[in-house]
Order: C-alpha cells, then structure tokens, then sequence
C-alpha cells in the first residue's frame, strides 16, 4: 500500500541521514524484513556488524543480538527498537550459574549458544550459533570436557553429530522451539508423506527427527536439521512441491521470498517469537528518529566476551 511505501521510503531516508545500516533477523515481521538493508541468521547478522562501514546499526532483533553486534563493532552505536525484546532462552542462564557450573567441572572447556547475555558470554569460552555449533565442538581437542549452554535440544543435537561424549549440557529451552514437539512433527510428517521437512536443532522434535530418519519411518534425504540462514540455502536449491519448516514462523517469509514454485508451511503455525515481533514498523521509526535504544555492554565484560564472540565469527562457513 502506499503508506507502507511512504513508511519505507521515511525508514530508508532517515537511515542514510544517521548514516545507519538496518540488520533483520530472518523472524522478524516481514514489512521489518523487506525495509532492512540486510536479513540473515545470527551468525551472517554478527559477521555483518563487525564488517559494515556505518556509524550505526540498527538492530531489528533481539537483545542478546544487539549487545552481541556491540561487541564486536564497540566503536559503533548500537540501537535496538524495543530494549524489552528478549530472550526466553538467554533467560535460562546468568552469568553467576556459569560460574558456578564451572567450578564443578575444572579445566573443561565452556561453549555458549549466542542466545546468552554479554555477562554469560563473559564466562565463557566460545561461542557458536546454530549454524557452526558442530563446528565449534570439533575445534576443541577431543580430549576436553565440554560445558554447553543453554540449549538442551542443540546440545544433544551436538552431541549426536559430533559423536562427542564428554559434553555436559545445560538444560535450557526456547519457549517457542520447544513447542514445535516430537508429536506434533509426526503427524504433520506423516499426513504429507512427499513433503521435505527442515527443522531447526532448538526445537524439542528435532530428536524424533532423526529418530524418524534412524529408525526408517522417514527416509534420510527428506529431512534437514538447519540454522535458519541453512533453511535459505536449501530452499533455493530444493525441487521438492512442498517443504514442512520446524521453527519460528517468521522464518517462512524469507523462504517464500526464495522460491516460488515449492510451498512451504510451518509444522506448527503458532511458534511465534513474541519478542521477534515486538520490533514493528513504528518503533523502528522512532528508533531512527530518536537514536532508541542504545545497547551499551560493560567495558570490562565486553572485553571477555568479545575473544568467545570472536572465535565464534571466524569459525564455519
Ligand atoms: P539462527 O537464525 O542463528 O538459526 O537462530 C535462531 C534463533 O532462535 C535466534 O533467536
Ligand atoms: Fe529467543 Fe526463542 Fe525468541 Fe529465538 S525464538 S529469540 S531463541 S525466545
């Protein structure tokens, strides 16, 4: 519509005023998506902060993201739209259970899911995405005792492909992923048998996915376990009529972009992201108008957390 054009055109015009680059995660609202000079996963949006030549960026994501792009870019200005959009996830661990998990388990190695605050990042070693999580495990001596955290279902996803046996893993969960259960990917997978499915390792069915696959119920090539930035690159290069995507649905839109010939649904049409979706068109608006909100981190944390941040952005493709 054309106030949405007018809308975009305000959002692009202020933007290159304050010298801004917009960054959007692949959940966010796709008017929010469509405005950004740049949608990706968590990994491309981090190595994006650290590379872009603007003043500012504005982060159209959620809040661990903004401080994370703080790290890595402390020279910049860093601004989230709404600094209540959180984490359920990052809720799970503070900085001082770190500590303490630490003290339980000397010399191991500490591995934290970028979905944690800059104090938690702080505590740790190195940090991974979904897209490089195997990738950051297998670049630790196979020797080493290994604390993942927070998520259960991308530890055990880690632990599977990794063959690792020495990583303990911290029993935290996304709200939203852990929703998108084991039952509820069966009976989508078992009512669309030609379907491809792609599922992301936070949700709690991505054990029966590959225990459809294990056990033969599903043959190996119909499912994928995907960063949301791996789901992009498989659905540009999929013939399949339909594909099922087990993760936020916001997700779907960047697909859809993608492709226009294969269809893609969501296995369970409720897994929404609350906090992805408090950046709207307004806020963003004001956040350009205003400079809200910025995103400051600790000088002395960001310090140790940027080396885990670091090896996080330099290892995987
Ligand atoms: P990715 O985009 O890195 O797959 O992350 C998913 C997520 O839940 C971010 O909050
Ligand atoms: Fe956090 Fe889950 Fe929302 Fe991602 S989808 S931002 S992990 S609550």
């Amino acid at each position: 519509s054309t106030s949405r054009q007018a809308w975009a055109e305000e959002v692009r015009r202020l933007a290159e005023e304050r010298d801004a680059v917009i960054l959007a995660h692949n959940y966010q609202r796709p008017e929010i998506q469509d405005v950004a000079h740049h949608t990706g996963d968590s990994l491309a949006l981090s190595r994006l902060a650290a590379q872009v030549e603007a003043r500012t960026i504005v982060f159209c994501g959620v809040h661990f993201m903004a401080e994370t792009a703080k790290i890595l870019a402390p020279e910049k200005t860093v601004l989230l739209p709404d600094p209540n959009a959180g984490c359920s996830l990052a809720d799970t661990i503070t900085a001082e259970d770190v500590r303490a998990w630490k003290a339980e388990h000397p010399g191991a190695v500490v591995v934290a899911y970028v979905n944690t605050t800059a104090a938690v990042k702080a505590e740790t070693d190195i940090c991974c995405t979904s897209s490089n999580a195997a990738d950051v495990i297998r670049s630790i001596p196979e020797d080493r005792e290994i604390l993942f955290l927070p998520d259960q279902f991308l530890g055990a996803h880690v632990k599977r492909v990794t063959g690792r046996e020495n990583i303990h893993v911290w029993m935290g969960e996304c709200h939203v992923h852990a929703g998108i259960d084991g039952h509820t990917l069966r009976e989508r997978v078992d009512s669309e048998p030609d379907a491809e499915v792609y599922v992301h390792p936070e949700c709690g069915c991505a054990t029966s996915a590959l225990y459809l696959v294990g056990s033969g119920a599903v043959p190996q090539e119909r499912v994928k376990v995907l960063s949301t930035g791996g789901m992009l690159d498989a659905a540009e290069r999929t013939d399949a009529a339909k594909v099922l995507i087990a993760t936020e649905t916001g997700m779907l839109h960047q697909l859809r972009n993608a492709n226009g010939t294969t269809q893609f649904e969501a296995v369970n049409d409720r897994a929404e992201c609350h906090y992805m979706k408090m950046i709207d068109p307004e806020k963003l608006l004001n956040s350009l108008r205003n400079g809200t909100t910025e995103i400051t981190v600790d000088a002395d944390v960001s310090e140790r957390a940027r080396r885990s941040v670091e090896r996080m952005v330099s290892i995987g493709s």
